[in-house]
């Protein structure tokens, strides 16, 4: 299946950065999100990693250009008319996706594929809200998306071979690398990166140390590019508090307990980078 107009759905962090990696590959990409705002700061995110190419020299001005004028931003959910594949990067709440995607199933034409970028989430649970299970599939990429060369593909029960192949070929056209996982809570990635995160920070609840010398430890002992807690402010807090707690329930097993501490923190307000204030304080 030849893959070319594709809708990200949701234009935040992940979604805008799944755009431009789009964008880049040669793929026409609608950018949608519910609000107009949302939708421009996305963009105005994309023009910024364009303008730096140029500026490093990496890319022509007519090149960046023409990059963003693959782009085009929406707000009507009913531009995915035409589209071959979605990808969905909204909020991390089952509800909200399965509604999305049923909504999808409707509009999208009946080839296109219904891909979500959910770190977590059950991808089985989603493509059961479709007519269509055997065309959703998990496409989960990694902060920062135009950086980072993993993309975990995750088969839902129902996830066809044909399905599996388009979104594996698409990846590799994204200059990614994808990796194949089966659908269980956390997949790979976050089952094994949260428990850390989350020991790093019962390190600190227990005053074993203070953060910049958990981080200093995991840097310069295990060549890690950034310190667990460094990362889980760049992640977000509340989504290190959800992946947790889905781990927690999905296994039903307590050496998946989220810390007290990143409980409190995500009480607090203090949900990282993006709010100035998690383990650490950003201007
Ligand atoms: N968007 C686009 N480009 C970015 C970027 C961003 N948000 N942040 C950094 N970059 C680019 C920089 O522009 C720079 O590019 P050039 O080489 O072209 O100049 C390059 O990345 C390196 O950046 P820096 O030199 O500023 O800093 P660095 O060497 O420390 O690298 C990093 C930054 C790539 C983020 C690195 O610290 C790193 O790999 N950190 C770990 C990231 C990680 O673990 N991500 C996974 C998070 S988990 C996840 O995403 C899954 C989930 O479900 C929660």
């Amino acid at each position: 299946m030849q893959i070319k107009n594709v809708m990200v759905v949701g234009a935040g962090q992940m979604g805008s950065g799944i755009a431009q990696v789009f964008a880049q590959a040669e793929f026409n990409v609608i950018l949608h999100d519910l609000k107009a705002e949302i939708v421009d700061k996305g963009m105005g995110y994309i023009t910024k990693n364009m303008n730096r190419q140029v500026e490093k020299e990496r890319m022509t001005r007519e090149e960046a250009d023409a990059v963003l004028a693959r782009l085009t931003p929406s707000t009507d959910l009913n531009n995915a008319s035409d589209v071959d594949l979605v990808v969905e990067a909204v909020v991390e709440n089952i509800d909200i996706k399965s509604k999305l995607f049923s909504h999808l199933d409707e509009i999208t034409p009946e080839h296109a594929i219904l891909a979500t970028n959910t770190s977590s989430l059950p991808i089985t649970e989603i493509a059961a809200a479709t007519n269509r299970a055997g065309k959703v599939i998990g496409m989960h990429f990694m902060n920062p998306v135009p950086v980072m060369k993993l993309v975990e593909i995750i088969r839902g029960l129902a996830t066809t071979g044909e399905t599996y192949e388009a979104i594996e070929q698409t990846t590799k056209a994204l200059d990614k690398v994808p990796v194949e996982v089966k659908d269980f809570p956390g997949f790979v990635s976050n089952r094994v990166l949260m428990p850390m995160i989350n020991e790093a920070i019962y390190t600190v609840f227990e005053g074993v140390a203070e953060p910049e010398a958990i981080d200093e430890v995991m840097k310069l002992g295990m060549n890690h590019p950034m310190g667990p807690l460094t990362l889980a402010d760049f992640i977000g807090l509340d989504t290190c508090l959800y992946i947790m707690e889905t781990l927690h329930e999905g296994f039903g097993d307590d050496k998946y307990r989220p810390c007290p501490l990143l409980r409190k923190y995500v009480k607090a307000g203090w949900l990282g980078k993006k709010t100035g204030k998690g383990f650490y304080e950003y201007n």
